[in-house]
């Protein structure tokens, strides 16, 4: 089984994308799936025009997945933009996709009906994205519940491409992510960039646990009892707590006598103690900033020899 993932170089890394997506790239991982993961920079573009912050931001990618456990020795990780032959199967792709398909993805969608103008590149997005994931012959594609619609494109793609030029591409399955539900920020809303309310994993002690001590709460006395359920910092606290610590903090909460500073003060340290080794291996990484170069260039290698023979295959049988 081939699994294949890209995760965009658009933001400070939060623990919404660790809980939605990278921790579960590393379970995969150790079910032995061969694994080629990728920064997808060239979907990044789609959004960041500043060259100089692409360029961080993208090398910062490489260094979370590394970071986390994704092992080079075992996975294939790379940068999307060292891969170019994707843009050509993404032409290739974009002559048998029918417009209305495009016109019904969420992300040129949500823009329009914000009344933003949006460009060529967002409205042509999930072509790159099954160009992706195509041109791996992936099998498996691990994502959240927002990008379910973009795999089921590539599906559709796939298939008319096959029907229309024989066997040529593998139909690859969606793997939804079981989200942990969905990840709250420190207003309660979705952990996102967009919303400025994320708890990024990889900020100092003391920015983290600033944003923890900021997230929203009731005004409840210390002395009333308390609903877990609806409490931001337990449905955070339950993330990082065994069953039995989520057990008791719920007993305490309904108990009454609990403030929620107790609360997020015992969360900080959960926090600072589960990305403990991960924050150590991001700073060596910092610190070795040629060895993350040599890691990359050496996926960068593996994944445009697949990327070669796939894109043969579909332009002999395309007529080129
Ligand atoms: P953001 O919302 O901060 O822009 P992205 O859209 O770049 O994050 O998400 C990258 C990955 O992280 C996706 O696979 C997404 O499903 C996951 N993810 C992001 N935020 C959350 C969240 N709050 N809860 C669960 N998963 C999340
Ligand atoms: N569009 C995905 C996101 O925003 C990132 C991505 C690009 C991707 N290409 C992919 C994910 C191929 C899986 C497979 O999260």
């Amino acid at each position: 089984m081939r699994v294949l993932s890209g995760i965009q170089p658009t933001g400070e890394f939060h623990i919404g994308n660790y809980f939605g997506a990278m921790k579960q790239y590393v379970d995969l991982q150790e079910e032995e799936h061969e694994g080629y993961y990728f920064i997808a920079n060239y979907h990044a573009f789609t959004s960041i025009h500043d060259p100089a912050e692409l360029r961080r931001l993208t090398q910062d990618v490489v260094m979370n997945f590394l970071a986390f456990g994704i092992d080079p020795e075992r996975s294939v990780l790379f940068r999307q933009s060292d891969v170019p032959q994707v843009t050509e199967l993404t032409w290739l792709l974009s002559c048998i996709t029918p417009m209305g398909l495009l016109e019904r993805c969420h992300a040129y969608k949500d823009k329009i009906s914000q009344g933003l103008a949006a460009d060529h590149g967002l409205f042509a997005y999930p072509v790159l994205m099954a160009s992706d994931i195509l041109i791996y012959d992936s099998n498996l594609v691990p994502v959240g519940q927002d990008q379910k619609q973009h795999v089921e494109v590539t599906r559709d793609l796939a298939l008319k491409f096959n029907q229309m030029f024989g066997e040529t591409l593998v139909v690859p399955e969606p793997y939804i992510l079981k989200t942990v539900a969905v990840v709250p920020g420190v207003d309660g809303q979705k952990m996102s960039k967009s919303y400025d309310n994320t708890i990024p994993v990889f900020d100092t002690d003391k920015g983290i646990k600033k944003r923890i001590m900021s997230i929203k709460t009731d005004s409840t006395p210390v002395e009333d009892p308390k609903d877990p359920d609806t409490c931001n910092v337990f449905a955070l606290y339950q993330l990082f707590a065994t069953e039995e610590q989520s057990r008791e903090m719920a007993e305490r909460y309904r108990a009454g006598g609990l403030g929620y500073g107790e609360v997020k003060k015992a969360l900080v340290t959960m926090v600072l103690d589960h990305f403990a080794d991960a924050r150590a291996r991001k700073q060596e990484l910092i610190n070795n900033p040629d060895y993350v170069e040599d890691v990359a260039q050496a996926g960068a290698a593996k994944a445009r020899a697949k990327a070669a023979e796939v894109l043969d295959r579909c332009r002999s049988a395309c007529g080129f």
